[in-house]
């Protein structure tokens, strides 16, 4: 790893609408704003960050293929994808990376589809429920990881 851990941030289905997609579920915070917080709190830990959203499978399973290229780990939001995609788990074994998996909600706490997850296995950490703050913990996590 170079001296400076490079973080690709991948947001599935649905969150780019977040603001005003179902907000007593997920808040009233853009991704927008979230993607702004995590840069500033990767500058202050002296790393970069690259951000990547899409509502399409194969579109995150290119960026997710690229990603040894220019990455030194991988922080997803899977969104819906979580818990359906074999194709999105098995483009991120592929890389090598560690993964850390986050959700705003708590996916536990809600309908029982929500409670699995194809990403969680092949993760270091999965961190959900606590809004915004839980892409904070998770870069800070991946962050020690490779430190
Ligand atoms: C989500 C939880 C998923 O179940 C849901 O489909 C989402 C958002 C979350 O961040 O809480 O799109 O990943």
């Amino acid at each position: 790893m170079a001296d400076t851990p490079r973080i690709l941030v991948l947001q599935g289905p649905n969150l780019n609408l977040l603001g005003t997609r179902e907000p007593a579920l997920y808040g009233h915070t853009t991704l927008d704003a979230i993607h702004a917080e995590l840069a500033e709190l990767a500058k202050s830990r002296g790393a970069e960050l690259e951000f990547f959203q899409s509502n399409h499978e194969g579109a995150l399973v290119d960026r997710i293929q690229e990603a040894p290229s220019f990455a030194d780990g991988i922080l997803i939001n899977p969104g819906g994808l979580t818990h359906t995609s074999v194709v999105l788990r098995d483009a991120l074994v592929a890389t090598g990376l560690p993964v850390v998996e986050v959700h705003l909600s708590n996916v536990f706490a809600r309908e029982p589809f929500r409670h699995h997850s194809y990403i969680s296995p092949i993760a270091l950490g999965v961190i959900a429920g606590f809004g915004p703050t839980s892409y904070r913990l998770g870069l800070e996590a991946l962050l020690a990881r490779l430190a």
